[in-house]
């Protein structure tokens, strides 16, 4: 596989197209943003914690039967992935009130839901990404019923793989964004990354915070969280 010119430069990742129509490589960087870019900032090793971590957890996915964009780790930072047209909706599934819920609703952290939450925001950086019901999707045109439909299956499907899967690790699976593409037939996939920048990570123990909420919120030992996720996911030393 060739690596050819970068196609896009994200907040956290690269882009380069390949010698395939169908494939793209991602590499993963250590910039940091948070509240649409308005911080910035670095955190040491984080690409390779979250592209290492992200492959994991498309594979476990994948073998549970939910299609990603996954196809290849490259190296430390890199990865192959299909090629996809981004759905513009960040797909947020939450299990524990934290973060914009908490704010919006006016409660405190940490109450545990009956039954899991999915909620949609509209990639839109210039909008900085505002709130959108399924009803306005479809009027923008972003997506159809029947994608809004598969989408909501997998985001939920996700959730109950991963939050077992946390959960033998001593991690309780907080929330989540996910974000999905179209292949060229039309088909959903999963794609972007699962990682400490888009999921809450609670120490099942202590509650601490295992995520980007250490750089969100300036709470201190922001690699040490990334690199405990790193130890407990792989098995290995960050
Ligand atoms: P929120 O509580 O700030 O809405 O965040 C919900 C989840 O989505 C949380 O796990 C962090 C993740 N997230 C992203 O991945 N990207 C974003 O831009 C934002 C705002 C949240």
């Amino acid at each position: 596989m060739e690596k050819r010119q970068q196609l896009y430069e994200g907040k956290a990742k690269k882009v380069f197209l390949t010698d395939s129509e169908d494939l793209l490589i991602v590499s993963y960087k250590d910039d940091a943003t948070a509240f649409n870019g308005l911080k910035k900032g670095q955190i040491a090793g984080k690409g390779i914690v979250n592209n290492r971590m992200s492959n994991m957890l498309m594979q476990l996915l994948e073998k549970e039967g939910v299609p990603t964009h996954f196809v290849k780790e490259l190296s430390e930072r890199e990865t192959l992935v299909k090629k996809v047209k981004i759905v513009p909706l960040e797909v947020i599934v939450r299990n524990v009130s934290a973060g914009s819920f908490a704010k919006r609703y006016g409660v405190e952290e940490g109450i545990p839901f009956d039954k899991p939450t999915i909620e949609f925001s509209y990639k839109c950086d210039e909008l900085g990404d505002p709130l959108i019901n399924s009803y306005h999707a479809l009027a923008l045109k972003l997506a159809t019923e029947k994608e809004i439909e598969t989408i909501k299956k997998y985001a939920f499907k996700v959730n109950d793989v991963l939050k077992a899967y946390f959960l033998e690790l001593g991690v309780r699976l907080i929330d989540f964004k996910l974000e999905f593409g179209r292949l060229n037939d039309g088909s959903i996939v999963l794609a972007d990354e699962i990682s400490p920048d888009t999921c809450r990570f609670w120490d099942a123990k202590t509650n601490e915070k295992l995520d980007k909420d250490r750089f969100r919120r300036d709470l201190g030992g922001v690699e040490e969280a990334y690199a405990e996720m790193f130890k407990r996911v792989t098995g290995e030393k960050a």
